[in-house]
C-alpha cells in the first residue's frame, strides 16, 4: 500500500470519492498502529464508503521532548497492515513542513475548564497542538466525518469544542475503548512496555472496574482515597492522577447529582512511559 504525502493529492483523492457521492471518514492517528486504531477503523468503515487513515506523529502536541523521540515510528509496519484494506482506505501521512505548511507552532485555542484538567493539566499545551493539527488535518482532508477513541476521552471533547470554535462542518464520533484480553488499553505507548511492565499494568482496569463497582455507595474522595492507596502499593506504577468528573464538561466531582454521566479518568507512569485510561462509571 502507498501514501498520499501531499495536499494536494489529498483533496483530489477526496474529492473525487465526494463526486460519486460517497461519504468520506477520517482516522488521525500517529501511526504505531494497534487493535485500538484497527477498531476505529472498522467503525468508520461501517458508516462510510471511503476513510481516511492519518499517520502523522504531530510535534507541537509533546510537551516532554523525550516523549516525542521516544514515540514509535513504524511507517512500513503501518502500511502493512493496512493493505489488506485494500480500495476503501487511503493513508495520507504528510511531513510536518507539509502539515504545517512550514510553519510548525501550536495556535493558541482557550478551550476554557476543559483543558484545565487532567491532561492539560499535566501536559501544557498539549491541547494547543492536538487543537493546531487537527484544524490543519480536518481542512486538507475535508472529510464529512471523522473518528475518536474515548481511550482519550479528554481529546474528544476538546475536538468537539474545535470544531464549534473553527466553524467546521464535520461530524465528530467517539469509538468505545478497545482492550487487551487481560483489560490493558491498546496504546501506541505500550510497545514500549517491557514483558514486566506488560505483567502488571493491567493492574490499571482492575481498579476502574473496582471504581466503577463502588461508585453508587461511596463518595469521591473515598474512591479518590482508595485509588491512591492502592498504587501506593503496587509497585511499578506510579499514579499521576486520578479524577471523577462529568462527561459534558469535564469538572471533578464534588457532589453527585441526578441525570449526570459520570467517568473515571487516570493517568499512570510505568516507567517513564504515560500510560492514560478512563471507565464510564454510571451509563
Ligand atoms: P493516537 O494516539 O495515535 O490515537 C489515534 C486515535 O486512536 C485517537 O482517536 C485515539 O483515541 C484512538 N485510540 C487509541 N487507542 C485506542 C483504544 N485502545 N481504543 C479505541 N481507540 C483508541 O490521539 C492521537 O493519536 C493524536 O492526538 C491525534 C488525534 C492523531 C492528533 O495528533
Amino acid at each position: 500500500m502507498q501514501a498520499i504525502t501531499t495536499q494536494l493529492d489529498i483533496r483530489e483523492a477526496v474529492q473525487t470519492a465526494k463526486k460519486t457521492d460517497k461519504k468520506v471518514g477520517f482516522v488521525p492517528t500517529m501511526g504505531a498502529l494497534h487493535y485500538g486504531h484497527l477498531s476505529l477503523i472498522d467503525y468508520a468503515l461501517r458508516h462510510c464508503d471511503l476513510v481516511v487513515v492519518s499517520i502523522f506523529v504531530n510535534p507541537t502536541q509533546f510537551n516532554n521532548s523525550q516523549d516525542l523521540k521516544k514515540y514509535p515510528r513504524t511507517l512500513e509496519a503501518d502500511l502493512a497492515i493496512l493493505a489488506p484494506y485494500k480500495k476503501n482506505i487511503i493513508v495520507y501521512a504528510p511531513t510536518a513542513k507539509t502539515v504545517y505548511n512550514g510553519q510548525i507552532a501550536s495556535k493558541e485555542y482557550h478551550f476554557g475548564a476543559l483543558e484545565e484538567v487532567m491532561e492539560g493539566e499535566h501536559r501544557p499545551g498539549h491541547f494547543d497542538g492536538v487543537g493546531t493539527v487537527l484544524n490543519l488535518l480536518f481542512r486538507q482532508v475535508n472529510p464529512d466525518t471523522a473518528f475518536f477513541g474515548e481511550k482519550d476521552f479528554q481529546q474528544l471533547m476538546i475536538v468537539k469544542k474545535l470544531v464549534q470554535k473553527e466553524k467546521l462542518t464535520l461530524e465528530i464520533i467517539g469509538c468505545p475503548i478497545y482492550r487487551q484480553e487481560d483489560g490493558l488499553a491498546m496504546s501506541s505507548r505500550n510497545a514500549r512496555l517491557t514483558q514486566q511492565q506488560l505483567h502488571i499494568a493491567p493492574f490499571i482496569f482492575q481498579v476502574l472496574l473496582q471504581v466503577k463497582n463502588d461508585f453508587g455507595t461511596k463518595s469521591a474522595n473515598q474512591l479518590k482515597r482508595w485509588v491512591v492507596q492502592q498504587f501506593k502499593s503496587q509497585e511499578g506504577l506510579e499514579l499521576e492522577y486520578f479524577e471523577i468528573a462529568n462527561i459534558e464538561g469535564l469538572r471533578p466531582l464534588s457532589r453527585k447529582r441526578n441525570h449526570q454521566k459520570y467517568r473515571a479518568f487516570l493517568a499512570v507512569y510505568a516507567g517513564d512511559i504515560r500510560l492514560i485510561d478512563n471507565i464510564a462509571l454510571n451509563y
